[in-house]
């Protein structure tokens, strides 16, 4: 039964930015994964308050979950720009980062270095929910053995980020962090916030597993912690 921690939308940030802090404080040298979107963003704005008053990343290793293919180097849009300005580049001592490199002229070998990476230990993985269920971009159709790998992007990740930053330039590819590395992680965190999540954490977290929701699967993981704010936790029995 994973550990489910819900709060209200003005103080969900807060507290999932004192308790990632306390992971750095208690293990300087920690490896893990972040996402980007929405949803972790006010929690890297509040890192980045208490980091100025004494949290120090400098000795940790940040792991990117996802990267869209496809986009020109530089492009707002993508997650390694937008990790550097929500929260890297905000921090008086960044971390050692790295990034999927979508640049790279064989994208399975570079899904395949980054799975080396990932595969030297995770301390922590942190990931968001996508709103048809999908985790990083591992997207409906994937299970709790799927690998790092390049993905097609589903047709409701294309339009969320057509929505998000724009037409004519939407990436149908993508390289994620499979499901096998998540789950192996020592710890697990879903982040979710939103009324308009209800409905597919609910699914995640006491609907049956399936490969049509990917983050059912989150569930196998020993030591899964569940933070959403209120609007999200609406539909779950539990909450
Ligand atoms: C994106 C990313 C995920 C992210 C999710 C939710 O497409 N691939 O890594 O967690 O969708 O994004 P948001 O937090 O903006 O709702």
């Amino acid at each position: 039964m994973p550990e489910l921690v819900v709060l209200p939308p003005t103080s969900w940030a807060a507290a999932v930015a004192q308790r990632l802090a306390g992971v750095v404080d208690d293990r300087p040298d920690v490896r893990i994964c972040l996402p980007t979107g929405d949803t972790p963003r006010p929690v890297y704005r509040c890192l980045i308050e208490r980091c100025g008053a004494g949290s120090s990343f400098a000795s940790a290793t940040i792991i990117a979950l996802d990267e869209w293919l496809g986009l020109p180097p530089g492009d707002p849009a993508r997650c390694e720009v937008r990790l550097r300005e929500d929260l890297l580049d905000g921090l008086t001592a960044p971390p050692r980062f790295v990034p999927i490199d979508a640049d790279a002229a064989d994208p399975d070998a570079a899904a395949a270095a980054h799975d080396r990476i990932a595969a030297e230990g995770l301390d922590l993985a942190i990931v968001g929910l996508g709103p048809n269920g999908h985790v990083g971009f591992n997207e409906p159709g994937s299970d709790a053995a799927s690998p790092t790998r390049v993905v097609e992007l589903a047709p409701t990740s294309q339009a969320a980020a057509q929505a998000r930053y724009g037409a004519g330039r939407t990436p149908t590819r993508g390289i994620t962090l499979g499901m096998d590395r998540l789950l192996a992680a020592h710890e697990l965190w879903l982040l979710v916030t939103g009324a308009h999540k209800a409905d597919v954490l609910a699914r995640a977290l006491e609907g049956p597993e399936t490969t049509d929701l990917p983050a059912s699967f989150l569930r196998r993981h020993p030591r899964l912690v569940v933070m959403a704010d209120a609007g999200a936790a609406a539909g779950v029995a539990r909450a």
